[in-house]
Formats: C-alpha cells, sequence, structure tokens
C-alpha cells in the first residue's frame, strides 16, 4: 500500500452501495450487522438516484451493488441504466439467486459490467449448509449464465476452519466455471461471522497448509485466471490496512441510506453515521464527524503514531479494535505491539485446541447439525 499525504482528503474512489439487507441466505459469516432486521426501511429508488449522481459528481467511479441480495430490489435495473448512464464502473455483488437469463440480459442491457457470484465451497453440502439454503446447483447454473452472458465473472468464497482443507477443489471448481478471478476471503470476523468466530478460526497450520495449496495453483493459473487470497487477520503480526484507510477510498451507503467509512461501522459509538436522505454525500464524506473521526494521524495511539507501519496500514482496523479492546482508537489487537495482542492469541490457541475436535463426518444442511457445529445462522428470526 502507498505511503499516502494524511492531511490530504481526497474524493471517495469507491462506492459501495448495500441496496437492502434482506437475503435469502442465511451465511454463517455474513457481515451484515446482526441488527440488521431492526434497519429495515430501504431507501427509494429517487433517493439511490440522487445519491449515486452526488457519488459521481463527486469523483466515485466504481460502483458496487451489494446487500443482502440487490437482486432483490424491484428497481435493480433501473440503477444499474442511471449509474452507467453517469459514468460509473458498475459491479453487482450477488449470492446469484434470482440471476435468471432474462434478468442477467436485461442487467447487461441496462449497463452492467461486471458480476460477482459468491459460493460457499465447492461441495454441495457444505455450501449448502453454510448458507442453509439449497443453492449450490443454483448457483453453478448461474455461473453458466453469467459466463453465456459475456459478463466479466470474480467467484467469492469466504473461508475458515470448515472448508480450508477444500481450497484446491474451489480453485478447480472456479477454473471449471471459468471465472477470470478468484477471491478466497479469509473470514472477517464482524457481524455474524462475529458471533461464530470460535466456530469458524482456522488454527495457524491450516491457513499455512491452505496458502501452499494456493501458491501452487497460482503458479499454474498464471495468466488465465488470477487467484486472490484475502490474508486472514488474526494468524497476521500486522494489522490490515482496512478499508485503505478510514475515509480515505470507500464509502459504503447501508439501505436506510446512512454513509459509512465501512460495512461495520454502525456497531461503533461515537458521532452518529451521516444520514443521506438528508444530507448531501459531499458534506458526509468531507464535514461529517463519523468520516474525519480517524482520518490522518491525530487519533492514533503513540504506539501507532510512532510506527512507521501507520504509513502503510493506516491504523488497522476501527472495528476490530473497537470488539476486541472496547475502544475503537485502540490500536488494532492484531498488532503484535497492541498491548491486547494476548486477546487475539488467546483465541488462535482455542482454535487449536478446537482442531481436534472436527466432526468426522461433512457438515450436511440437517436440522441441528449447525447447533452441532457451535453455529449460528444469520436469519431475522435470529437477528439481535
Ligand atoms: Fe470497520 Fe475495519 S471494518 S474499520
Amino acid at each position: 500500500m502507498e505511503a499516502r499525504d494524511p492531511g490530504k482528503v481526497r474524493p471517495p474512489f469507491w462506492l459501495l452501495a448495500e441496496l437492502t439487507y434482506r437475503c435469502p441466505l442465511h451465511c454463517v459469516f455474513c457481515s451484515n450487522p446482526v441488527d440488521h432486521a431492526r434497519h429495515g426501511d430501504e431507501m427509494d429508488t429517487a433517493n439511490w438516484k440522487r445519491v449515486l449522481g452526488e457519488a459521481r459528481a463527486l469523483g466515485a467511479v466504481q460502483l458496487g451493488f451489494s446487500g443482502g441480495e440487490p437482486l432483490l430490489r424491484d428497481d435493480l435495473e433501473e440503477l444499474v441504466a442511471h449509474a452507467r448512464g453517469l459514468g460509473f464502473y458498475t459491479n453487482l455483488i450477488t449470492s446469484g439467486v434470482g440471476l435468471t437469463r432474462a434478468c442477467a440480459k436485461a442487467l447487461k442491457a441496462a449497463g452492467l459490467d461486471h458480476i460477482q457470484l459468491s459460493f460457499q465451497d465447492s461441495t454441495r453440502e457444505l455450501n449448502d449448509f453454510l448458507s442453509s439454503t439449497k443453492t449450490f446447483d443454483l448457483k453453478a447454473k448461474v455461473a453458466g449464465i453469467i459466463k453465456d452472458e459475456g459478463y466479466p465473472m470474480v467467484l467469492n468464497c469466504v473461508m475458515h476452519r470448515f472448508n480450508l482443507q477444500h481450497v484446491g477443489r474451489i480453485i478447480e471448481m472456479a477454473e471449471r466455471m471459468g471465472a477470470d478471478f478468484l477471491e478466497l476471503a479469509n473470514t472477517q470476523y464482524y457481524g455474524w461471522a462475529w458471533l461464530n468466530r470460535a466456530a469458524l478460526m482456522p488454527t495457524a497450520a491450516e491457513l499455512r497448509e491452505a496458502e501452499a495449496v494456493v501458491d501452487t495453483h497460482r503458479a499454474r493459473l498464471a495468466g488465465r485466471m488470477k487467484v486472490i487470497w484475502v490474508s486472514p487477520d488474526y494468524a497476521d503480526a500486522k494489522p490490515k490496512p482496512c478499508m485503505a484507510g478510514w475515509g480515505a477510498v470507500f464509502m459504503v451507503v447501508a439501505p436506510d441510506g446512512l454513509a459509512m467509512p465501512c460495512h461495520s461501522a454502525r456497531m461503533l459509538p461515537g458521532p452518529p453515521l451521516p444520514d443521506l436522505r438528508s444530507m448531501p454525500v459531499r458534506e458526509a464524506w468531507y464535514d461529517s464527524e463519523a468520516f474525519n473521526r480517524y482520518r490522518g494521524q491525530a487519533w492514533m495511539s503513540p504506539t501507532c503514531s510512532g510506527c512507521e507501519e501507520r504509513h502503510h496500514d493506516f491504523g488497522g482496523c476501527r472495528c476490530q479494535a473497537y470488539l476486541l479492546t472496547g475502544d475503537a482508537a485502540a490500536t488494532d489487537p492484531v498488532c503484535t505491539k497492541s498491548a491486547h495482542r494476548g486477546r487475539i492469541d488467546e483465541i488462535l490457541d482455542a482454535a487449536t485446541l478446537r482442531s481436534r475436535e472436527v466432526p468426522e463426518q461433512p457438515l450436511r444442511f440437517v436440522p441441528g447439525a449447525a447447533r452441532d457445529a457451535g453455529l449460528v445462522f444469520r436469519s431475522d428470526q435470529n437477528s439481535l
């Protein structure tokens, strides 16, 4: 990551439009807030169009339509067409549920540039278990539709203790499906993944073995399919440059119109998040207290402000610091210089102990399996 002038606020480059928290899947690692059912009021089409226009005028170029499942919005095609007309490069981030051939064609005609399709695993059993839906076969069909319709395709798979040993098969599946990119996203522990972290957490040895498999395939696939291995947070000695810095590159807009520097920011204490139903995007980005709170370096603890790495990691992740220490301005506990690193090591040690209890039978989508594996599925009923 490049060093950046901390005093200069540039316009957002990425806008992630979380159109809805509604989703047909119930993934155990979902990054939506665990109280998502309480934030039910979605912005209407006119407000979304205005927000997109203001963000583009500010300089944003990349646009992701996300959720929840964005295909549940009746106005998705209209929003894609509007965004394309504004000059955005448009991405659809989807579970695949609802992406019929007719829908893929209509979105293409509206100007959609790119599709990211999620899988939970390379096996039907684990894919369906982790999402608590019978969707593996549907996703495989949707991957074919995406390719047939000429879209560039990213397959995304969230990685954790239950599927790391399948990483080679996941890569081969993506290759068979003709993916242009495969994102192997090690679980980030927010939202539902935070609730399920003890069950999802792999050991350092499992991660090392999986990464070695990835390296082997990556060399074999060079020039054909790009394989992205998103580093696991807790197993690293250095924090990640979360969101490429707070309020530096990304603006996330929640379904109800709250503007956020990251997808988890609504659970942080502190100043209210700007509401784009009543505040222009420019004001939210440049002037709101929430976006300015962790910009630059003035907020950093002496541990961070005196560390050379601050130019590269921008202080790590504020949400991770808050979840693990109760203080969003604390040094990210993943950092070995943090006074709280012991908390991370305890969690990793617990994962090593637990690895001796991995179920011998593959997990299946049957009643009771989630409870036996120590998992809570995302659902409106479970919403906290
Ligand atoms: Fe919120 Fe990292 S996820 S700052």
